[in-house]
């Protein structure tokens, strides 16, 4: 665990306090605290009169938050802002956090390195560890159960969709006839024997079908989607939303959800493109890789007539194009 400590680095974090633009005093959700990496700079720029949120599903990194957030009360004394943690999924959210309350919210998904770093944990197939992935090790099926108990042919549909692997089919029947499967390491074996690594590949052939497992096990996606609806309903007009996804799958979620509420006047999104990662901090958190980061503000009630208008111009037909984010957006900096 201090090992896990001491390597922890929160990935795109200039940009994640540059999207956020935290304002002293205000109240900011971190959705996804892991070790507190984000969450201390956060709070860092809050102040006494601040409020920090945080929730994580993982029992063990709610713990490790609580003691890195507590080191950082040491530290700033009485500049150290409210904490609240709550050990729950962030789809809660919407039931534990009051409506229009946030200033910001951050969700930096997936898996941290901690959780990848321990065998037992079950989600690395480098390290040879018992078949979880679970990150709320409280509750739910376990990688081993899906394995060893799935359907053959939902376990194919579920590796090609989840872990968007085209050998899924041949995969799938492989896991069936090694059953029962109960390690991380014997999975990565089968997975590797019935679909090699092809030429050029740059990843192990395994990391498709754990990958698809581990979404599975958790309703990564399901959470993501849920949090993006709630999302809207938790924050102040004009607060802001900062999401940090790691595959396509997630990506896709954030990017259609922001620019169909954007279309709807709900938000301005603040990233054409994703904000990703400069080659240094790629060179030095490999993590960061992958990272692509969304960002929108809440628009205000000028924002919601916008939109609106928007919805009558689509109806009405060949002005289809003036309600677009651009016009949104422009409507939601008006009155900032
Ligand atoms: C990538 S890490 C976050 C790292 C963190 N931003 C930092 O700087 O330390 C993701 C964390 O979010 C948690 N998590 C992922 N999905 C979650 C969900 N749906 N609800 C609550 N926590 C979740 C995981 O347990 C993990 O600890």
């Amino acid at each position: 665990m201090a090992e896990a400590k001491r390597r922890h680095v929160p990935v795109l974090s200039q940009d994640v306090v540059q999207y956020l633009a935290v304002r002293k005093g205000g109240t900011y959700l971190d959705c996804t605290l892991g070790f507190a990496g984000h969450a201390s700079q956060i709070a860092r720029l809050l102040g006494a009169e601040g409020h920090l949120i945080g929730f994580d599903r993982d029992p063990q990194a709610l713990e490790l938050a609580r003691e890195k957030l507590a080191e950082l009360a040491v530290e700033l004394g009485a500049e150290m802002p409210r904490v609240t943690l709550v050990g729950e999924a962030f789809s809660k959210a919407a039931e534990l956090v009051a409506p229009e309350s946030l200033d910001g919210m951050l969700a930096d998904f997936g898996v941290s390195s901690m959780q990848i770093d321990q065998a037992e944990r079950g989600f690395s197939f480098m390290a040879d560890g018992p078949l979880d992935m679970r990150q709320d090790t409280r509750q739910g099926v376990t990688a081993e159960q899906v394995v060893n108990e799935m359907d053959e042919r939902d376990l194919a549909n579920l590796i090609y969709e989840y872990g968007e692997e085209r050998r899924s089919w041949r995969i799938a029947r492989a896991i069936v006839r090694a059953r029962p499967i109960t390690t991380t390491g014997q999975l990565a074996r089968v997975v590797a024997g019935s679909a090699p690594a092809m030429k050029g590949d740059r990843i192990h052939p395994a990391t498709r079908t754990f990958q698809a497992i581990r979404i599975h096990v958790n309703r990564e996606l399901a959470e993501i989607e849920a949090l993006l609806r709630a999302a809207p309903k938790l924050l102040k007009p004009h607060g802001r939303l900062v999401v940090i996804s790691f595959h396509s799958l997630e990506d896709r979620i954030a990017k259609d959800a922001l620019r169909d509420d954007a279309a709807k006047g709900i938000w301005t999104v603040l990233t054409r493109k994703p904000a990703v990662a400069t080659e240094a901090e790629m060179d030095e958190n490999p993590r960061s890789r992958s990272a692509k980061l969304r960002a929108a503000e809440r628009l205000g009630p000028e924002g919601a007539a916008a939109g609106k208008q928007a919805e009558f111009a689509r109806l009405d037909g060949p002005r289809a194009g003036f309600g677009s984010s651009k016009h949104a957006a422009k409507a939601g900096r008006k009155k900032k």
